[in-house]
């Protein structure tokens, strides 16, 4: 569908893409034949090709003997758990989208980060969404200053790259992607043409200058990082930020990362002085559990490589709709809908004719099979109307037939579980078949759920 002229040049050509996936096609679509989202498809125009700059084309080819790489070449940016989530720190020349919903805290974050890593280098931040006295505002709330931290309020990133050449900053920071334009890409800022200009100038400017690039980008309500999942295949690391609007509590989570794992988790907890990071995440979240809590029971989850305590809490009631409803927040919903079905079918427990609620204490989110048992506990709990023992924590995935099914970084998870000072874990017994965890904690194991509950409310 190209146009080539007599120059060789390519004309301006224009396309649809769908702002969900980036798939393109030459006519609209009404659903997109790539990913199947409705009317996610708009028009863009894809720039004209401009001869490449002669910076960057600059790379030569290395013999690899011939390489040598600084060891310690990463730059660290002073927050420990935003260091963790990274890797150890920003590798030169890497883009780093940070994506998160909006006011979920990127740009306090990001400051912060920026203004630790003033301490060693100059940093440019580019706030194309406030202003410079805004960005002031924000750095006299968190306490931030110092001459090497420059701010640009400016949403021309050609404009913004002049300066930061100028600059030569040990880091480069843009807020956010969404607000800045290149002049390259005729359309409005946001587009999915702007988008991919400006990720492929950063990329291109973060390469040849051995600078790392922090991008900040806003996430559809669907939460893919905004229009744009392509962005997460120009970049180099995607970072989400998240947490329920009303809990204090932030995870910083890797999604894709060219330089380390993307297990990693950062916790930080959102506070009238900005982002404090959360060293101990477990105490933490189950710090406001009740003495004798009905319906609540302590599950270790594993967050990347990290195990960490959460409180689950369920409540029955009877219904007032004809059909009775199942509600999960930060759980899983379909997880809750197969262990009250398991609970009913068979357990007998009669839970046809009530509402069951679920959720995760403190904002955060829990899909792993293995909190099933601690969730049909804490559902049996808020039914019965009876505690359980609040020194017991409960691992395992229950199947269809009500059976027990084993858990992996066991060790781990015990660990953490009497670290805090729990007594007992109840398991599923083909655990155990596998490994034998080193804990002092005592480990109770059960091969279904009917026995799993004798034990619990014995
Ligand atoms: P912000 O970083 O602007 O969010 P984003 O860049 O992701 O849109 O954070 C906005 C919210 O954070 C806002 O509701 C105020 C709150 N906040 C604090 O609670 N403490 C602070 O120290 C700061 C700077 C902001
Ligand atoms: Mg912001």
């Amino acid at each position: 569908m190209t146009s080539l002229g007599t120059s060789g040049r390519r004309a301006a050509k224009i396309s649809f893409a769908c702002t969900e996936c980036g798939h393109e096609t030459v006519r609209w679509e009404g659903r997109c034949s790539g990913c199947g989202a409705w009317d996610s498809f708009r028009e863009w125009t894809e720039p004209v090709e401009r001869a490449m700059p002669a910076a960057y084309t600059a790379a030569t080819p290395i013999a690899l003997d011939e390489l040598v790489i600084d060891g310690d070449a990463r730059l660290s940016l002073g927050i420990p758990e935003f260091d963790r989530v990274l890797g150890g720190g920003l590798v030169p020349g890497s883009l780093v989208l940070i994506g998160g919903d909006p006011g979920i805290g990127k740009s306090t974050l990001v400051l912060q980060a920026a203004g630790s890593a003033a301490a060693k280098a100059p940093v440019l931040y580019v706030s194309a969404e406030e202003s410079a006295a805004q960005v002031k505002m924000r750095a006299e709330r968190l306490g931030l200053g110092g001459a090497k931290l420059l701010v640009l309020a400016e949403t021309s990133l050609d404009a913004s790259l002049r300066q930061a050449d100028e600059i030569a900053p040990g880091l480069l920071v843009v807020d956010s992607v969404q607000a800045v334009f290149s002049e390259a890409a005729g359309t409005s800022a946001g587009s999915i043409a702007q988008l991919r200009e400006c990720a492929g100038t950063l990329t291109r400017w973060a390469k040849t200058r051995g600078i790392p690039v922090l991008l900040i980008g806003h996430v559809t309500k669907d939460g893919d990082i905004a229009g744009p999942r392509m962005l997460e295949h120009v970049v180099d690391v995607v970072l989400y930020l998240e947490g329920e609007r009303f809990s204090s509590y932030r995870l910083l989570r890797a999604v894709k990362n060219r330089f380390g794992s993307v297990d990693e988790i950062g916790v930080f907890e959102m506070t009238g002085a900005g982002m404090r990071g959360v060293e101990n995440p477990s105490e933490a979240f189950i710090a406001e559990r009740a003495a004798e809590p009905v319906g609540s029971v302590v599950v270790p989850v594993m967050e990347g490589t990290r195990p960490v305590l959460v409180e689950l809490q369920a409540l029955t009631s009877p219904t007032a709709t004809p059909a009775p409803r199942r509600t999960a927040n930060g759980l899983d919903s379909n997880r809750l809908t197969l262990v009250t079905a398991v609970l009913t079918r068979r357990l007998g427990v009669p839970l046809a004719g009530l509402d069951v609620i679920a959720s995760v204490v403190g904002g955060l989110r829990v899909h792993e099979p293995a909190a099933d048992l601690g969730l049909a506990l804490a559902v049996c709990s808020s039914h019965r109307d009876e505690a359980l023992p609040s020194k017991l924590v409960a691992l395992g995935e229950v199947g269809l037939s009500g059976e027990l099914r084993s858990v992996s970084h066991l060790e781990r998870r015990l660990m953490e579980a009497e670290r805090l000072g729990f007594e007992r874990c109840l398991l599923p017994e083909s655990t155990l078949h596998r490994q034998r965890p080193k804990t002092s904690i005592e480990m109770v194991v059960a091969p279904d759920l009917r026995r799993a509950m004798a034990i619990a409310f014995a």
